[in-house]
């Protein structure tokens, strides 16, 4: 019995506290809009009063791109709205708040670049001990550009090339708002999994058309394993649904030869003129022709490999070092 005087003292507060300050404003946290005469951006703000609030004004600000500042867009009175934006009066409609209906809503129907951003609402009233105050909330505008399918290319553009041999990937795109990446992959034709190569760091937007530009040059050094790889380029933003705009280029050969080895040649101490060696690969049907054994490819100790060095070249060294096993 002695315990419950406390809850009921509690509860008497809560109730207190709510008939007297407790006027609460809404509005949507968030609203993705696209652009475009079709597009509509509905900012409702509604009230709930409590038992002898009198709300004077409702307004719908907007914040400065750069600045921590807003300014106003629309003021409403009891069933009057008074346009301070003479921009947003030409593309919109408002419908204040009255009796029936607490809402005071603006709904831009043209809907353009600069619409995206913070959005406040602020409701100023007399509450029921004649107290003026007011109350806020926030919406932000999202304006959703399509990410564009990106230009991609190879260079050297071959379909065959040589291992080692180092490629430059080059992606560029318009990634659409908000502002996204483009990634550069490659896929082999035996599986569905990309291997992502790199991501653009950063973007150029340009804020008259809401178009956010991202590019990406990779140089990439080719390796056996790449033998049928396809390389290509996504271009996304958070809004982008899979599958994501991508271009490819179609599978490249890549020329690896074969790893051969060689006996051991005794460790003469006759330095050895000119070698004569044709090779021919059993991987991928390429003649490797070299009149001589670079010596950079010679390893010292048994059973070492010979590396491809490029089809057709030629290697002269008039004497290769006695202490070179072959
Ligand atoms: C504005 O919001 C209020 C409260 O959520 C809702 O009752 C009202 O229908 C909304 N008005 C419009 C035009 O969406
Ligand atoms: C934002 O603030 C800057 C600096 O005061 C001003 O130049 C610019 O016009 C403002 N933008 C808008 C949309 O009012
Ligand atoms: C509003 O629209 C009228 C007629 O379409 C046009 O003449 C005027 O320049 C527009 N005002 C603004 C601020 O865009
Ligand atoms: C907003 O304006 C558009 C076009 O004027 C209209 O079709 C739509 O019903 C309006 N929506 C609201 C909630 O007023
Ligand atoms: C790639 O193509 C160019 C021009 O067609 C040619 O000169 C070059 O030898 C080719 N490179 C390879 C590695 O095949
Ligand atoms: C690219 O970014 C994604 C996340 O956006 C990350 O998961 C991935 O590892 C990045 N790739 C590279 C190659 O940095
Ligand atoms: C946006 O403007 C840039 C130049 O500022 C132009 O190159 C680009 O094509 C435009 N994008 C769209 C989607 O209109
Ligand atoms: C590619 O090869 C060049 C020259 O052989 C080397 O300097 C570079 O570090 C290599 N790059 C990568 C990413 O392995
Ligand atoms: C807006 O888009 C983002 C990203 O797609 C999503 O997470 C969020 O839920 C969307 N918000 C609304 C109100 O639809």
């Amino acid at each position: 019995m002695n315990d419950r005087l406390p809850v009921m003292i509690c509860i008497f507060f809560f109730v207190f506290e709510e008939g007297t300050n407790a006027l609460t404003v809404t509005s949507p946290t968030e609203i993705n809009a696209s652009l475009g005469s079709g597009s509509t951006i509905v900012l409702n703000c509604s009230v709930e009063k409590e038992t002898g609030d009198h709300v004077t004004q409702i307004s719908w600000m907007k914040k400065n791109e750069t600045r921590n500042e807003y300014r106003k867009i629309v003021s409403y009175y009891q069933s009057v709205a008074l346009y301070h934006d003479p921009d947003m009066k030409n593309r919109s409609n408002s419908i204040s708040f009255d009796d029936s209906s607490p809402s005071a809503i603006l709904n831009i129907s043209e809907v353009q670049c600069k619409d995206d951003g913070r959005y406040q609402c602020i409701v100023g009233y007399i509450n029921s001990n004649g107290i003026g105050a007011d109350t806020r909330t926030e919406t932000s505008v999202y304006i959703q550009v399509m990410a564009d399918i990106p230009e991609f290319t190879i260079q050297p553009a071959n379909t065959t090339l040589e291992k080692y041999s180092a490629v430059i990937l080059s992606c560029s795109a318009n990634v659409g708002r908000p502002g996204g990446i483009v990634t550069i992959w490659k896929q082999s034709h035996i599986s569905d999994e990309r291997i992502q190569l790199g991501n653009s760091s950063s973007s150029v937007t340009d804020t008259g058309n809401c178009s956010d530009y991202a590019n990406l040059l990779i140089t990439y050094n080719l390796s056996r394993s790449d033998d049928g790889f396809s390389f290509g380029c996504t271009s996304k933003n958070k809004h982008t649904n899979d599958p994501a705009p991508s271009k490819e280029e179609g599978p490249r050969t890549i020329l690896y030869g074969e790893d051969r080895s060689y006996e051991t040649l005794s460790s003469g101490t006759t330095p050895r003129n000119l070698e004569e060696r044709n090779y021919e690969s059993l991987s991928n049907g390429m003649t490797d022709t070299y009149s001589s054994i670079d010596e950079r490819d010679l390893r010292v100790g048994e059973g070492a490999q010979y590396e491809y060095l490029g089809s057709g070249e030629t290697h002269t060294y008039s004497s290769i070092q006695p202490t070179v096993s072959m």
